[in-house]
């Protein structure tokens, strides 16, 4: 593959930005892969080019890839781990469920042709994007393969590989324990609910914990308030945040940086079934607070409660993120673009963006008006899953309002990834069809 900062020479090809040219020179295929004009390519274009370059030599069956990045400008030069990223991350394919041995679809090797690389880095790179990949394995597979157990074992073995500390809170645990409503919300199932939390200690003299707590519904049926045709068929996604927490803790168990951080995820089946919890009962969560149920496909919420005071009580974060596919909303308004940011910290909202940038894995502020808390207060219990709003109006907010009454003044920021989990439409750069493992890289930036 050549990427070129100029389109001089080469017939027919002008170097656009997605723009994908091949050429062939005796036995070599040339793939040229447009970066844009010169003065704004950088990190995010290469990255792109380097992903559009390779799906293309994979579709025609080239799978020894030399990669070439460009010499100059030198920001290009040195921006070659985003060209690495980009090939890397565009070679993934969801293989499993394909009967014929599709070999074409499969990167055999591939060189980095450079004059700023390190090896070190290169490695970095290398282990990131497999934990990227590591996250959509688990969120294009099948929810029935993919259940909390399976994910608690995920943990277990990425735990292991790496050496943290992890517990582990089955059904039975989840209920003397008192963490009422991920206990409600996975009672209908036969595939019980998990509570798992990964212990990385990188600077053991700190004292200080970040904790990152993703949402892990392994499907997500909406329970009684079934999900209709057309919104249910991708609901075995709904564990993206439980992925990227895998996929985290298994990138900072290989690139091990000096800093202490919390997985933390709840898994749960929200199903529709006779012994589901139902709308208009109430249940009491483990901070204490009760909730009523307007709602039961508002059910990330409420694991991501249980999962937030049970973090809060055991490890005392100084900071928590919590990740989840939490709203059509947030799809309706920031399409499959952006993820929606909701912080009570300026500071960590920044850090965020900031990482964001770097990734490009796009993070868009949201509102926490105080009037989206007030909508989910209840006149029969202390809080309600649903807000008093009008049918869908701003369902992000109110969502993310929820979860901040369990905040217990923590530090926090909430990334309502519904829309940027899975791409429904055509691979874009290193955004692939299907399961696209964000966040995995944008927290790696923000806290490795
Ligand atoms: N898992 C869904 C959100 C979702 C929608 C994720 C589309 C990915 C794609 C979530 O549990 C849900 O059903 N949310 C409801 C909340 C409502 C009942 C307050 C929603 O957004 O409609
Ligand atoms: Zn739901
Ligand atoms: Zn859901």
């Amino acid at each position: 593959m050549h990427s070129t900062g100029t389109a001089r020479g080469i017939r027919d090809f002008k170097g656009k930005r997605k723009e994908v040219a091949v050429r062939y020179d005796g036995k070599k295929t040339l793939v040229f892969c447009g970066l844009g004009p010169t003065v704004d390519a950088d990190a995010a274009n290469l990255r792109a080019a380097a992903a559009n370059g390779i799906r293309e030599a994979l579709a025609l069956g080239r799978k020894t890839v030399s990669l070439c990045v460009p010499t100059t400008p030198r920001r290009l030069a040195k921006a070659w781990p985003a060209a690495l990223e980009g090939a890397l991350l565009g070679a993934y394919r969801f293989r499993r469920y394909k009967t014929e041995k599709d070999d074409h679809a499969l990167l055999s090797s591939l060189e980095l042709v450079s004059d700023a690389a390190t090896t070190g880095e290169v490695t970095r790179t290398h282990n990131i994007c497999d934990a990227v990949c590591y996250a959509r394995e688990l969120v294009n597979d099948n929810a029935c393969r993919v259940t909390p157990h399976y994910l608690a074992e995920q943990a277990r073995t990425v735990a292991r590989h790496a050496g943290m500390k992890i517990v582990v809170l089955k059904r039975k645990e989840i209920q003397t324990q008192k963490l009422g409503l991920l206990a409600a919300v996975g009672q209908g199932s036969p595939y019980p609910p998990r509570l798992v939390l990964m212990h990385y200690r990188g600077a053991p003299a700190d004292k200080a914990v970040t904790a990152v707590v993703g949402k892990g519904i392994t499907f997500d049926a909406g329970g009684a308030n079934l999900k209709p045709s057309g919104h249910i068929e991708t609901m075995r996604t709904d564990m993206a945040g439980a992925a990227v927490v895998l996929g985290l803790m298994k990138a900072l168990g290989s690139l091990k940086p000096k800093v202490n951080i919390v997985g933390v995820f709840a898994a749960a089946h929200n199903a529709v079934d006779g012994r589901s919890y139902l709308p208009g009962d109430i249940y009491r969560s483990f901070s204490g607070k009760t909730v009523e149920i307007g709602n039961t496909d508002a059910e990330g919420r409420l694991i991501l409660a249980d999962a937030i005071s049970y973090c809060i009580r055991k490890v005392k974060p100084a900071r928590i993120i919590d990740l989840a596919t939490l709203t059509g909303g947030i799809l309706v308004a920031l399409g499959e673009m952006a993820a929606g940011l909701f912080s009570n910290n300026e500071k960590l909202a920044a850090e965020l963006l900031t990482a964001a940038r770097k990734t490009n894995e796009r993070l868009w502020r949201m509102p926490l008006y105080p009037e989206y808390a007030e909508a989910m207060k209840s006149d029969l219990a202390d809080l309600r899953n649903t807000s008093t709003f009008k049918r869908g109006h701003a369902s992000p907010g109110t969502g993310a309002a929820f979860i901040g009454q369990f905040l217990e003044n923590t530090p926090w920021a909430h990334v309502d990834m519904a829309g940027v989990a899975y791409n429904q439409s055509k691979p874009r750069g290193e955004i692939p069809k299907f399961a696209t493992g964000y966040g995995v890289r944008l927290l790696v930036e923000c806290l490795g």
